[in-house]
């Protein structure tokens, strides 16, 4: 099916599910999609983009009423209308990067991105305790990247895996976020540790 709609991996159903039950992709917003290769998400928000662009005037036709900025460690092969920087998001410069194109493209850095997305997931070792904290670090990199640059209203959805950590970041996410839920799409149900975590509006601007 995801090769017969276009989509380059099938992760992208785990995000319209979500997406079809919560609303995230609405129309006019800025979306940061980390970890985006091989594009799947981004090429789902755009699609989605696209649709809602039918509905406005201002917006020419066939194109995203709204704005996508993707990031990867690995290349990503390019998508209409989505910006792509490569780059660890671990890395601070990397981050600074980031800030850089969105400002690029004309939006403010500080609390102006409506929905961060992110899929990332580290290599797995095979060592239970290592990965689950390189988990939670990444977790804890979009996290901190949301409480700069999300809008008071804005979310935040990752990916995480249930088991050790698991318990750390909803934590943290119910310290930045004032809704905090878990979703697992039907997509996802093969990968039995894998879930998503879902954060909605700031509990106060930083
Ligand atoms: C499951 S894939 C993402 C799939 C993507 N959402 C899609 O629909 O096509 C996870 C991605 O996270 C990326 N990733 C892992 N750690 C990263 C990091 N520190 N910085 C940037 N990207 C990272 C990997 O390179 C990989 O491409």
């Amino acid at each position: 099916m995801a090769q017969r709609e276009g989509y380059r991996a099938r992760a992208a159903y785990k995000l319209k599910e979500i997406d079809d039950q919560d609303h995230l992709i609405q129309a006019g917003i800025t979306i940061v999609d980390l970890g985006s290769a091989p594009g799947s998400w981004s090429q789902y928000a755009r699609n989605r983009l696209v649709e809602l662009g039918k509905k406005n005037v201002r917006i020419e036709p066939g194109k995203p009423d709204g704005k996508i900025v993707a990031i990867d460690l690995l290349p990503m092969e390019a998508i209409a209308d989505v910006t792509f920087l490569q780059g660890d998001f671990r890395d601070d410069d990397v981050v600074r990067q980031l800030e850089s194109v969105l400002f690029q493209e004309g939006i403010q850095t500080q609390q102006k991105v409506d929905l961060v997305l992110s899929d990332m997931a580290p290599n797995l070792s095979g060592v239970a305790a290592a990965d689950a904290a390189r988990m939670e670090h990444l977790a804890e990199l979009a996290l901190e990247f949301s409480q700069l640059h999300l809008k008071q209203d804005g979310a935040l959805l990752i990916k995480c895996f249930h088991g050790s950590g698991y318990s750390q970041i909803v934590e943290s996410f119910k310290k930045v976020f004032k809704v905090v839920a878990p979703r697992k799409p039907q997509a996802s149900r093969n990968r039995s540790a894998e879930t998503f975590l879902l954060g909605r509006f700031l509990k106060s601007s930083s």
